[in-house]
């Protein structure tokens, strides 16, 4: 019942027109829905998305404009949008507790979210509206490849599972000067691994399927929820027909759990990948990667050049981290000859090393298992998360280094600023860590220093593990930004 690897072709999500612009402003509208989608062929699945759709529209900004999303939810649950990778203010970044409830009202599901129990802070739930609401995402965030998804306290990883998750592009002129591959050249590819059952329908061994009220993965998931069919844009292990030319493809792991480890061959040989960007926006030179490890959350924005392919060539994207049938990702069809015109030029960007000698303030985090509240769980400095009680509260304009370990594989995420690694595992970071990173894989007993500036917004913001069942165990800390600095 599961599709031949590359017989279904690769699809894009659509493009989402505003509604309005004026002087400053672009305004978006999405409708969060349950639908019926074809995901594995002569199936429907049932799925939540924004405009009924997985993965959900691509908004693409432009640096110079706000954007403001109006989100209306439709689904039976409560939702919260965050925009990853957003420079954005409190308000509008989706902390898990600030709920958008369902059109119609909250009808006492305040009691059914799972949070009932928790320990909450009074104002924990500032942000919390019914129906509708705006996120406003401001100018001046440089070209980046962003994406937006589901992060509600508790229920992330089964909300986004079932299609909460799009891409949210921002450009500029000065990325837009580059002469990089554009239009049918340029692929978002969001990478999301699902179990399906016999119906066709996505298998998420969650505690109560209703998600409301009780959180939690069955027994055996604590190291995340895997599937066993890879899906890129929400296509089982989609074929993709290409020219002799140039691609832009933005990779996004937007996995609940899995790491891939992507490589690019051609008739046993490997086909160099140029990455041009990492998850904050261009990297200042191009580097040539012959794999990209990729974990939940992190994105590489990569140059893979056919040019060399002959028509009828087949490059196939393999996963060396997968077993079984997830070995394989996608693969490109070469099928027409073309001139090409685009370039890769040898500077992309310029941007501030943010130096250890220029850091005010040195943090530790350790994430560890532990005693969570008297259950069996996770903490941050031996501390459950408590929404309530920041774990640390940087001075908006500083420089802060952070220095991360861990006893299990978990990719951290901060919200608010991009950061530079400085060191992992004591050493100076291997190329895949250069540029504006804002989640960072560590694996086992790994250790990594990261420089970051938190600037513009001051306000309550969270880091955690991007592994969404992990997020869900609550591997999740609040920071404030205080002071009123840049
Ligand atoms: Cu993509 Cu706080 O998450």
């Amino acid at each position: 019942r599961l599709p031949e690897p590359f017989t279904v072709p690769l699809t894009m999500p659509p493009v989402l027109a505003p509604v309005a612009r004026d002087d400053t402003t672009d305004y978006y509208r999405i409708v969060q829905r349950a639908a019926d989608v074809e995901v594995l062929p002569g199936y429907s699945t049932p799925i939540w998305g924004y405009n009924g759709v997985f993965p959900g529209p691509t908004i693409v900004s432009n640096r110079e404009r706000r954007t403001v999303v109006t989100h209306r939810n439709e689904l039976p649950v409560p939702v919260v949008v965050h925009l990853h990778g957003g420079h954005v203010p409190e308000e509008s970044d989706g902390y898990p507790t600030d709920l958008l409830y369902p059109v119609g009202g909250s009808g006492g599901m305040a009691d059914r979210t799972g949070m009932a129990g928790m320990a909450m802070h009074p104002d924990a739930a500032a942000h919390t509206m019914i129906g509708e609401r705006d996120y406003t995402y401001p100018a001046g965030q440089p070209a980046a490849t962003l994406w937006y998804h589901d992060h509600r306290m508790d229920f992330t990883g089964p909300a986004v599972w079932r299609g909460l998750a799009g891409f949210h592009l921002v450009t500029d002129a000065a990325e837009q000067r580059l002469g990089l591959p554009t239009g049918a050249r340029e692929l978002p590819l969001l990478l999301a691994d699902r179990a399906f059952d016999a119906r066709g329908e996505f298998d998420y061994p969650a505690v109560d399927s209703t998600l409301l009220p009780t959180p939690g993965v069955r027994g055996k998931f604590g190291r995340g929820v895997l599937g066993d069919v890879v899906l890129v844009n929400g296509r089982p292990w989609p074929a993709h027909r290409v020219a002799t030319a140039r691609y832009r493809l933005r990779l996004l792991n937007g996995s609940n759990a899995r790491v891939y480890r992507l490589r690019f061959d051609r008739r046993g040989g490997s086909v160099p990948i140029v990455q041009i960007g990492s998850d904050g926006g261009l990297l200042a030179r191009p580097q040539e990667l012959r794999e990209v490890t990729i974990a939940p959350g992190e994105r590489y924005d990569v140059i893979v050049d056919f040019g060399e392919c002959a028509v009828g060539d087949q490059v196939t994207v393999y996963n060396d981290l997968g077993a079984g049938t997830t070995t394989r990702v996608l693969r490109f069809d070469v099928t027409e000859r073309v001139p090409d015109t685009s370039v890769i030029p040898h500077r992309l960007t310029d941007f501030e090393t943010l130096t250890r000698a220029a850091a005010v303030t040195t943090r530790r985090f350790t994430f560890r298992q532990g005693d969570a509240g008297g259950m069996r769980g996770w903490v941050i400095n031996g501390r459950a998360y408590d929404p309530g009680t920041p774990i640390a509260r940087p001075t908006l304009g500083d420089v802060e280094v952070w220095q991360l370990s861990t006893d299990l594989d978990h990719p951290i995420h901060l919200h608010l600023n991009q950061f530079q690694v400085l060191t992992r595992d004591g050493r100076t970071p291997s190329a895949a860590d250069r540029g504006w990173k804002d989640t960072l894989y560590l694996t086992a007993t790994g250790t990594a220093e990261i420089a970051v500036r938190f600037t513009d917004h001051a306000g309550r913001f969270v880091l955690h593990c991007h592994n969404l069942e992990h997020e869900d165990m609550a591997i999740m800390a609040t920071f404030t930004t205080v002071g009123g600095g840049r």
